[in-house]
């Protein structure tokens, strides 16, 4: 190879590699997110809004509570890594209702696949852990997160 293209090989893989580490740097969430996954065709409840940073900052719950990826069983996720939005990988919407006789999906089996059943677990979930444990927590009834719409 000539020198000429060798440095062109040099410059554009510097180009890349810096590209790159702006892309991840800047990665950053709004301080309130309001919830609106693709993979529902249709949203038929008013839109939840949340507060990222309080909950983070503001209730002192650490990244890795809500953001994972899982490596034979573990989260292996550190802060500063990339974070993926949740339908990344809990792709689908909603497990369709079993029939009756019929045996269906494990919770755990329904958490991995279905955005529903994953954010449901997240938010409500530890909503619900935090009133057992008598502790200040956040809405844990339907209407309470998604109100009627108007
Ligand atoms: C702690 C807050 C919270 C509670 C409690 C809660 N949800 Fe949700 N729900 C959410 C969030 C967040 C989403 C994700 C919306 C998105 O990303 O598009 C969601 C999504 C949904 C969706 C799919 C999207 C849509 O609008 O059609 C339905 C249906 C739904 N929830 C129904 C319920 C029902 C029924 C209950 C009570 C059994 C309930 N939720 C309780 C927060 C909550
Ligand atoms: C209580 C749960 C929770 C905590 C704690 C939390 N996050 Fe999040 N974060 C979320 C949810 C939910 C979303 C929205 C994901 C989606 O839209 O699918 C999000 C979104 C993000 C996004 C935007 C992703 C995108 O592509 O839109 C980034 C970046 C992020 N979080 C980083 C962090 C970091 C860094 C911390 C800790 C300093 C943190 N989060 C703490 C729940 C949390
Ligand atoms: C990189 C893929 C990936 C992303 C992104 C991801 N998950 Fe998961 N999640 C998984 C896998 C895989 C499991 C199943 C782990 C198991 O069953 O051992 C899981 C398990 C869970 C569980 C049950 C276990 C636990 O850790 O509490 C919940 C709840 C959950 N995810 C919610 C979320 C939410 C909310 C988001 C977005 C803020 C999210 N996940 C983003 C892959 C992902
Ligand atoms: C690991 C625990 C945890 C998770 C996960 C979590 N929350 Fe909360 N949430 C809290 C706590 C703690 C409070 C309030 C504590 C207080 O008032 O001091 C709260 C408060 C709230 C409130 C009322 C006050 C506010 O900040 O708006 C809403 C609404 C709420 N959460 C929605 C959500 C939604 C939607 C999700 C999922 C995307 C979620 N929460 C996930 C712990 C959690």
């Amino acid at each position: 190879m000539k020198k000429r293209s060798l440095l062109m090989l040099a410059v554009t893989a510097t180009t890349v590699v810096f590209l790159f580490s702006v892309a991840y740097a800047a990665q950053k969430a709004a301080d309130n997110i309001t919830m609106n996954s693709k993979v529902y065709k249709k949203h038929k409840k008013v839109l939840v809004t949340f507060t990222h940073k309080k909950h983070n900052v503001g209730y002192k719950i650490p990244c890795n509570d809500c953001h994972h990826v899982y490596k034979g069983g573990k989260n292996v996720w550190k802060e500063g890594n990339h974070v993926q939005k949740c339908d990344a990988c809990h792709k689908e919407a909603k497990a369709p209702r079993v029939k009756e006789g019929e045996k269906g999906p494990s919770k755990k089996e329904k958490i991995k696949k279905y955005h529903y059943s994953a954010i449901h677990e997240n938010c409500k979930g530890c909503h619900k852990d935090l009133k057992k444990a008598g502790k200040p927590t956040g809405p844990t009834t339907c209407k309470d997160c998604h109100p009627k719409k108007k």
